[in-house]
């Protein structure tokens, strides 16, 4: 079982990548069981912020953390900005149902200056009927 808990600093120090990650307030460890496997939060608005330890990386627990992060922090939305030559990134973020911006808006957040050359911008909708059947998924397995 996948549960959120209290951030740990001194474990996110201890994890291959943290340097990827801007840490912020909403910040939890991760468990599986009583296992810590990894870190995720959410830096406002709502950017996704995640990283998992490595040897439990590529066994799709990517997709079943942004939901818990999504209904734990109540949002409908979640994006995330990536580098566009971390394929594990965006390969999970697309098996978890984000999809990258259209070109037209990729192109206005650059010209802002928001979105750097070598990065895209995904985002994750989830609808409200979508929400609840997750989240009574959620309060149904005790996750
Ligand atoms: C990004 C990250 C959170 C993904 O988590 P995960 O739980 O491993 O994701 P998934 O299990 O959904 O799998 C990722 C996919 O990428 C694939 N993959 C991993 N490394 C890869 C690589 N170097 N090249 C190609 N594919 C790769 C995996 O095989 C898997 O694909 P599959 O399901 O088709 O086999 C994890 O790789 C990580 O912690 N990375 C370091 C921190 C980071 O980059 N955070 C994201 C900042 S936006």
């Amino acid at each position: 079982m996948i549960s959120l808990k209290k951030f740990d600093k001194v474990f996110f120090n201890s994890l291959i990548d943290k340097e990827k990650i801007l840490l912020g307030e909403n910040f939890f460890t991760v468990f599986e069981n009583k296992t810590k496997v990894g870190i995720v939060g959410v830096v406002e608005p709502n950017f996704l912020q995640i990283i998992i330890k490595k040897e439990f990386r590529s066994k799709g627990l990517f997709e079943i953390i942004v939901n818990l992060i999504m209904e734990k922090m109540n949002l409908n939305c979640l994006s995330a900005t990536i580098d566009k030559d971390n394929i594990a990134s965006l390969k999970a973020c697309k098996k978890a149902g984000f999809k990258v911006l259209s070109k037209a808006k990729l192109d206005l957040l650059r010209k802002k200056g928001f979105l750097k050359e070598n990065q895209v911008r995904m985002i994750k909708n989830i609808s409200e009927k979508q929400h609840k059947s997750l989240y009574s998924i959620i309060l149904f397995l005790g996750l």
